[in-house]
């Protein structure tokens, strides 16, 4: 124990499974908590397990779940594909273990609701991580939807404008493909915003829907455009719009307009870096949006190093929860809603109708491509 840990409070022992590139933001963020350990990581390729214990000094490398499990883990971050990630949860939870998993969930619904379900039998927590929402910008959306600064929200608009270039598709084997991707732009980059905009706006109600694949259609099957409209339960309206076949990127923007009229927004650009308020168009109130010089496109490890901050918060704010028994921030809940809206927006632009969350039935993501209309290549 060291010396910054009480002796009346027993270290908390995580384990990591996955040690690709997001694996390294977990351990950086376990590590910065006081009264925790990081004493295993497992991956399906033993020589990645290795390199990644060695690099990060963690005592126990292995390919096999029971030798993992056996290491007496409390906690769990599940850093694989997303189409890996249920089989993983279900063997936390049956192992009474304490579990975050990356986004997004599952790739289908039936597949989270077994999730959400297994680690409530089991009387375990179960996070999602959406660390977006510890950015300072999207709190203080947050703050003035919770003042009264907004009144009620009416409209939410969220973009997603990224490049991302053919080799972020090839060099990664699962990328790209219904079956071991789940999804395109929406899945797998705007389902953080999806989750803003749901924490902002609640439960949707009616969604309509288009996609193609415009930029990386030689080597992708999912979309890597897509426009959504949404219709919330609480009568706003939103807008998505998301693409990764920019060049360059524009960034990442949502924006809340309430009743009184007044919109609060942020954009986060480069992709990755730390959000800041871009419109704040309140009554009474200064107007800010900085002026923001166009940038060469930063590269993934740019990205997820640049993410690593708010893994620290989010995981900070985890590791709370399961010592104080409560429910952590972003529940398996949570990321079961934005999934549920994710699968009545694939079956819009599947059937060209207006879908609804509700109703999309257990089957709402199936893996096959979302028909491309036809647009341009
Ligand atoms: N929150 C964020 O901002 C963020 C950023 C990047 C990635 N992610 C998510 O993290 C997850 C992993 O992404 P990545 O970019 O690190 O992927 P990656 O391909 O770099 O790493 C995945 C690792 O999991 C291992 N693996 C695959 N199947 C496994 C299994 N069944 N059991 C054990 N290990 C297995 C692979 O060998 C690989 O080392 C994805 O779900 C992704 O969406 C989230």
């Amino acid at each position: 124990m060291s010396a910054r840990e009480p002796a009346n409070q027993p270290a908390l022992r995580v384990g990591i499974i996955g040690c690709g590139a997001i694996a390294g933001n977990h351990v950086l963020a376990y590590r910065a908590q006081p009264q925790v350990e990081v004493v295993a990581c497992l991956d399906a390729d033993a020589e990645r397990a290795e390199a990644f214990a060695a690099e990060h000094g963690i005592g126990t490398a292995t390919t096999d779940l029971e030798n993992f499990f056996a290491h007496d883990v409390d906690v769990v971050s599940v850093c694989t594909p997303h189409p890996t990630h249920e089989q993983l949860v279900l063997a936390a939870a049956a192992h009474g273990v304490h579990v975050l998993c990356e986004k997004p969930l599952a790739v289908d619904v039936p597949s989270a609701e077994r999730m959400v379900a297994a680690c409530r039998e089991a009387g375990v927590r179960l996070g999602a991580v959406f660390q977006r929402r510890w950015w300072p910008a999207a709190q203080r959306i947050r703050e003035a939807l919770d003042d009264g600064t907004l009144g009620t929200p009416i409209l939410g608009r969220v973009e997603v404008l990224l490049h991302r270039d053919t080799a972020y598709y090839t060099a990664t084997p699962w990328r790209g493909t219904w079956a071991t991707d789940g999804g395109g732009v929406l899945m797998t980059q705007a389902i953080h915003y999806l989750d803003l905009l749901q924490w902002y706006l609640g439960d949707v109600d009616l969604v309509m829907a288009a996609a193609d694949t415009y930029r990386h259609g030689e080597h992708i099957e999912v979309e890597d455009t897509l426009v959504a409209t949404l219709r919330f339960t609480n009568g706003a309206m939103g807008q998505l719009v998301a693409s990764t076949a920019l060049t360059p990127g524009l960034g990442l923007r949502v924006a809340v307009t309430g009743s009184t009229g007044a919109t609060v927004g942020l954009l986060e650009y480069p992709e990755g870096t730390e959000a800041v308020n871009d419109v704040w168009a309140v009554p009474g109130a200064a107007a800010l949006a900085p002026p923001v010089a166009l940038l060469p496109d930063a590269d993934l490890p740019s990205i997820n190093a640049a993410l690593a901050p708010f893994h620290t918060l989010q995981i900070a704010e985890f590791v709370t929860a399961v010592r104080e028994g409560r429910e952590p921030g972003v529940t398996g809940e949570d990321a079961l809603r934005s999934l549920r809206t994710l699968a009545a927006v694939y079956a819009a632009v599947r059937s060209g109708r207006p879908e609804r969350p509700d109703a999309t039935g257990p089957d709402a993501i199936e893996h096959e491509g979302p028909g491309t209309g036809g647009a341009p290549r």
